[in-house]
């Protein structure tokens, strides 16, 4: 079957086969069905907007259709517990309605609930993990259920331990959220500061406005979102840069990396990331910035284009091909490194014919 409809990106690829699964059991019966087989490469999928198969897939690819939400309130918080095939921007805008308020700055994020926490989706100066009570999980080896605290997913910035000790190794079945009553609206980002008297719902709608002027609809130009991460660099790269160019958009961070608690009953070692730099002033500088020098804004490379409006996103004008996409990305990539001498990490999961792979 083809999986041109199963990612936002839209590449002509297929798979092996296609099922979708509404609770556990389901689940673990389709997967070890699955791995008793000879042809046994297994992708989960959410709704496919971080995904792109840039070749035919030779496995099977799971789609989460765990769905549910439930709610319940204390004094201080809302907790509320969503099953990992809710859409995300639904859900968002259920919470918007029922004055559950902190996600507003992240609406309109395509994709499912359960990918979520997997790269600690982000926007307009928050990041979902401030709002992340516990991940729910069944680890695909057992089939035993087990549950993530906040800590114990690592959280960074479009990183958590689903994409380290994690990887490919566990579902998500659902996240639970704790929102405080007594919320902060985050309007730093700049668009947000110059609201008068910010209220969420001002909030969610300007974040909404914002995203249609700038960003391409999946519906109607195949797109992944930012393609590449935002390079975090020494100051030491970022002085060298900023001597030849008046201006450098940058945000100094402080890499903030929370050791896991004990969780011994999940049955395999949550390595703590690399510790070292904890601390260490860094610089975050916008990867669209750097694209945008290095002259691709706007450029096309047989059907596949670099955004005009925001050039960290690459577009699929239609009948693109996965060879075009990555021969753009890996331009990119070196244009950027020769210019600046920063190396462009992809923020999408690329696929090839056996599963995830690197450029
Ligand atoms: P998929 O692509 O289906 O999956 C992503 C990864 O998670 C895959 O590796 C998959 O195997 C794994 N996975 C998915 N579900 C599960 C599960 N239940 N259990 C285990 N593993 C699972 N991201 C941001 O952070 N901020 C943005 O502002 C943003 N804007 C975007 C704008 C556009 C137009 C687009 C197209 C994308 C944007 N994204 C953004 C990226 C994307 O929306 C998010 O990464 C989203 O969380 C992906 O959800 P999904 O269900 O589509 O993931
Ligand atoms: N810029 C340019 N030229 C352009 C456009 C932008 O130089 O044509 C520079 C500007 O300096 C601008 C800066 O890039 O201030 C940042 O642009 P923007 O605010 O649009 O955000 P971004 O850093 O490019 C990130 C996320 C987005 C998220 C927005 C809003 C990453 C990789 N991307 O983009 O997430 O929606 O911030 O917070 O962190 C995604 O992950 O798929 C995604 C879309």
């Amino acid at each position: 079957p083809s999986l041109q409809s199963y990612s936002t990106f839209g590449l002509s690829a297929s798979c092996n086969s296609i099922e979708s699964f509404v609770d556990v059991p389901s689940f673990l019966s389709l997967y070890n069905s699955i791995k008793q087989s000879a042809d046994n490469a297994v992708y989960i999928l959410g709704g496919g907007s971080n995904s792109i198969f840039t070749k035919d897939f030779d496995g099977t690819v799971l789609v989460n259709e765990i769905k549910g939400i439930s709610h319940f309130d204390t004094e201080s918080h809302h907790y509320l517990r969503v099953g990992a095939g809710e859409n995300w921007h639904e859900f968002v805008t259920l919470c918007m309605e029922e004055k559950w308020y902190g996600f507003e700055n992240l609406a309109l994020i395509p994709g499912s609930v359960g990918a979520c926490p997997i790269q600690n989706i982000g926007a307009y100066g928050r990041e979902v993990n401030a709002l992340i009570d516990k991940v729910e999980c069944v680890l695909l080896e057992t089939g035993e259920q087990v549950l993530l605290n906040k800590e114990d997913c690592q959280f960074g910035y479009r990183d958590s331990v689903f994409k380290h000790a994690l990887a490919n190794k566990v579902l998500i079945t659902h996240v639970n959220f704790k929102l405080p009553k007594d919320y902060e609206l985050e309007t730093s980002y700049g668009e947000l500061a110059a609201l008068s008297e910010p209220t969420p719902e001002k909030v969610y709608s300007k974040v909404i406005e914002i995203r249609k002027s700038k960003l391409p609809d999946p519906n109607v130009l195949g797109n992944a979102g930012s393609f590449f991460k935002n390079p975090v660099v020494p100051t030491s790269v970022f002085h060298s840069i900023q001597k030849d160019y008046d201006v450098v958009p940058h945000f100094v961070i402080t890499d903030k990396v929370t050791p896991p608690t004990e969780t011994s009953d999940l049955g395999v070692t949550l390595k703590q990331q690399d510790n070292t730099k904890k601390n260490e002033e860094l610089i975050k500088i916008p990867a669209a910035w750097l694209i945008d020098q290095a002259g691709f804004k706007g450029k096309t490379l047989n059907k596949v284009r670099c955004h005009p409006t925001q050039p960290l996103v690459l577009t699929n004008l239609g009948g693109a091909t996965g060879e075009d996409l990555i021969t753009m990305a890996k331009n990119i990539i070196a244009s950027v490194h020769d210019k600046f001498g920063v190396t462009l990490e992809p923020e999408v999961r690329l696929l090839g014919s056996k599963g995830l792979i690197s450029l």
